[in-house]
């Protein structure tokens, strides 16, 4: 059995004006009428076998949480952060929280912010994973690149520690576009889907070896709280936890580390490009995310992205853009520069 781990408290900047603090990633709603986060939650429920998944997000989003679930049978145990330290701090204190009831617990780490197509297939490499898990293995699933995107981690693959498991050889965090260009081709080279499976001890213990000055710290974080109904609020001195991925704190530095390559129509949708790409298009390659308005008007225009909830938008002439449309802010952007939307919510946080 397999124990779910959300993690849904990044904010998700590169959305924006979508994706912000008060309305992140997660919460979106891409490919169905279902935000990403109750995506997520179903599919962890398809593993979880009725066993009550754990959420680790912030605590703004304690409310928000429990609304989109409200149909849900089987309630999760929220724990909640007081600020937002990346997830190495969010995996460290669910596997010690989970570790407490059963050292031997198998964990699936489950980011909310993926759109997953082809459920059926991650069931079956969810299942795979739980057994390298068993092994003592971290198992990490492995996405097949089939473009050179700058917005992943790429896993250099190495021998085979199983029939479909590899060894890890390097994990290279967000590369630039020549370097991805060149992963693509050389074929031994998969994303990092941020999806891995372990043993709260095996965790555990890689943290212990890995950075044991995190370890001990949210464990005295933990040990600060109480549970309170379907909620674990963390104390403020989470917010002193180093802030740090655990792909920096733990992928990149531990030995037993396995990836599965795995094919189940994954995408991150990291920005919106790679939103656009996950909507059939006209026969002009536009694409467009809109409600009740409709469709948006195309008059000669080529691969333009329009996403609006409250407008009807008419595009003259567009090529390769993105026109992103919400109450109080309007992006426009070039296709090709989608990653680049981090730097307007920079700009936007140092102006107050
Ligand atoms: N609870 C909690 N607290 N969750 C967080 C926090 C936090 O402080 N920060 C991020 N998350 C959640 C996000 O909501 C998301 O679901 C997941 O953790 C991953 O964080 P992202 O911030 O979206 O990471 P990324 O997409 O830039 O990069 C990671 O994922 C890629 C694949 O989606 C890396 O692991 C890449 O290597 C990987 O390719
Ligand atoms: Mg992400």
């Amino acid at each position: 059995m397999l124990l779910p781990i959300i993690l849904s408290g990044g904010a998700g900047t590169r959305l924006w004006p979508v994706s912000r603090e008060a309305h992140p990633k997660p919460f979106m709603r891409i490919g169905g009428g279902k935000s990403l986060f109750a995506q997520t939650y179903e599919r962890a429920m398809a593993i979880a076998d009725q066993c009550a998944p754990l959420i680790v997000t912030n605590r703004e989003y304690y409310f928000r949480s429990r609304d989109e679930l409200a149909a849900q049978a089987v309630k999760p145990h929220y724990l909640l952060e007081p600020t937002g330290r990346n997830t190495a701090p969010a995996i460290t204190v669910a596997a010690l929280w989970a570790a407490r009831q059963d050292d031997d617990a198998c964990l699936l780490a489950m980011p909310a912010d993926h759109l997953i197509t082809d459920t059926e297939a991650f069931l079956k490499a969810a299942q795979h994973a739980e057994l390298l898990a068993r092994d003592g293995f971290i198992g990490l699933f492995g996405i097949r690149p089939t473009t050179p995107e700058t917005g992943f981690g790429y896993i250099e693959m190495g021998d085979n520690v199983s029939q479909q498991a590899h060894a890890v050889r390097r994990f290279v965090e967000k590369p630039d576009a020549a370097t991805a260009a060149a992963y693509l081709a050389q074929g031994n080279y998969v994303w990092n889907s941020g999806i891995f499976c372990f043993k709260a001890s095996v965790i555990v213990a890689a943290l212990a070896a890995c950075n044991p000055a995190l370890l001990e710290a949210a464990r005295a974080v933990l040990d600060a709280t109480r549970a309170e109904g379907d909620k674990t609020e963390l104390g403020a001195a989470f917010s002193q936890l180093e802030s740090i991925s655990i792909d920096y704190a733990v992928m990149e530095k531990a030995q037993n580390i396995a990836v599965v390559p795995a094919e189940f129509g994954w995408s991150d949708m990291g920005a919106w490009d790679a939103v656009s790409d996950m909507i059939p298009a006209d026969d002009h390659g536009n694409t467009s995310n809109t409600s009740s308005n409709g469709q948006p008007i195309f008059i000669d225009s080529r691969n333009t992205y329009v996403d609006s909830r409250d407008r009807l938008v008419a595009a003259i002439g567009l090529d390769n853009l993105l026109v992103i449309d919400t109450p109080d802010a309007l992006l426009v952007a070039d296709k090709s520069r989608s990653q680049e939307v981090r730097q307007v919510v920079s700009q936007l946080k140092a102006s107050g």
